[in-house]
């Protein structure tokens, strides 16, 4: 009988032993006079109410009828066949949910599917162990995100992969990098910190004209401001962490890939225990109703501050895409339907004292890693050791996410910043 099926006020006779309660050292009772009931109580499988959202699936263990259905959906699942799952690392009705609405919303109208993993990180480190072998040439953008270099450059490395980085600037010239052995090349634009757009349209079409795969960490723009399958690329990593989470409370991250790459990702994920849990994909699942409007907001707010920003006297560069002045403005303009609430300004100079002085005790502006939640964050730019083919020449840059607060309530703050900050000098 199915747990479904069976009564949840059926009395657990065991327990009601003619000779009373048994004590704990009588082992074949249970526990409690209540196990049985404990276990199948409240499982009324046969009771749907509509409601707006999906229900929340917790799961582990996925229940089967027989022996032979219980198999044949293993090896469906083995087979990356959607929507088929023995066990909740393979999915769930909430987990699925959102794998089907990340396929769609980043892949449509390609043929993509996606696969969820615990982090942004996650899915970054997971895809390329997933595409690559020993022996294999990973080409990586010198501006990408410092922990996917960390992982390319030691844990990459120790399985026998070579990661080369280039020059974010390069667009097609990319093809006289590439060799017998290249088996990714590995994008990010706008690039963390720097915020370089690339000509990935250019670098993807060269990529897939030499048999190599392209991966973009499309983290900044989201599919609300960039499209990177109309450019070309075979696989787009969405931290769901920022805008898609959107509310700093979950970490989470997604491959999305086309479809005749998804059989490698697929079984990296299955063979490696990666999967999240129903409640944090609920949260992103809610997260992404609103990103949308959220994202216009971002960036309204994120530009009107650079604005500012660059009529400040302390200020050398504003580095924004989506500003006339950036230097890949033109790219930006061609390639993306809008910016988001993260950019970095450079400042003319400021000793560690004085950026403490900008940073610390702000209203609005907090210290802190990450980005893409309702608030906005500040953050100096370390970025040394994070360059080798274009080293940061500039002034000590700042990096700002600005979050869904008023404007001009984000620039009194860092008014107030460039203020304590002459003071400290
Ligand atoms: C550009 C970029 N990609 C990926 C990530 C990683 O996402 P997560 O924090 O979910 O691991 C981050 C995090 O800050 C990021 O800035």
């Amino acid at each position: 009988m199915s747990p479904q099926s069976e009564s949840p006020k059926s009395p657990d006779s065991a327990s009601e032993s003619s000779e009373g309660p048994a004590t704990p050292s009588q082992a074949t009772s249970p526990a409690t006079p209540q196990a049985t009931q404990l276990v199948s109580t409240g499982r009324h499988f046969d009771r749907p109410v509509a409601t707006v959202n999906l229900p929340l699936t917790r799961a582990s263990s996925v229940l089967f009828e027989t022996l032979a259905l219980a198999e044949a959906e293993g090896t469906a699942a083995m087979a990356g066949e959607v929507h088929r799952t023995t066990y909740a690392t393979s999915g769930t009705p909430t987990t699925m949910a959102l794998m089907d609405a990340l396929a769609e919303i980043e892949g449509a109208p390609h043929r993509c599917r996606a696969a969820i993993m615990p982090s942004g990180l996650a899915a970054i480190s997971v895809a390329l162990l997933a595409y690559c072998k020993p022996g294999d040439h990973v080409l990586m953008s010198d501006s990408v995100y410092g922990p996917a270099r960390t992982f390319a450059t030691t844990l990459l490395e120790r399985y026998g992969v070579v990661t080369e980085f280039f020059d974010p600037h390069i667009g097609a010239g990319i093809d006289a990098l590439i060799t017998p052995q290249t088996r990714v090349v590995y994008l990010e634009s706008p690039g963390s910190y720097t915020f370089e757009i690339q000509d990935v349209p250019a670098i993807c079409r060269v990529a897939r004209a030499r048999g190599v795969i392209s991966m973009i960490d499309n983290a900044w723009a989201s599919p609300v401001m960039a499209r990177p399958f109309d450019w070309g690329v075979d696989v787009s990593l969405l931290p769901l962490t920022k805008y898609w989470g959107g509310h700093a409370d979950l970490l989470m991250g997604a491959a999305i890939v086309r479809e005749e790459h998804w059989l490698p990702l697929w079984q990296a994920v299955r063979q490696l225990g990666i999967c999240v849990g129903g409640d944090d994909a609920f949260l992103v699942l809610r997260g992404l109703r609103t990103a949308q409007v959220r994202m216009r907001q971002h960036e309204a707010t994120a530009l009107t501050v650079a604005r500012w920003l660059q009529g400040r006297p302390e200020v050398a560069s504003v580095l924004h895409p989506a500003l006339p002045s950036h230097p890949q403005h033109a790219l930006f303009k061609r390639d993306f339907l809008g910016s988001s609430g993260l950019f970095s300004f450079e400042l003319k100079a400021a000793t560690p004292a004085q950026l403490a002085a900008l940073c610390e005790r702000r209203h609005h502006f907090k210290i802190g890693y990450s980005w893409g939640g309702f608030e906005s964050l500040i953050m100096p730019a370390k970025i040394s050791a994070l360059r080798t083919v274009r080293p940061w020449t500039g002034g000590p840059l700042v990096r700002l996410h600005c979050g869904l607060e008023d404007a001009q309530d984000l620039i009194k703050d860092l008014e107030q910043g460039l203020a304590a900050m002459a003071a400290a000098g």
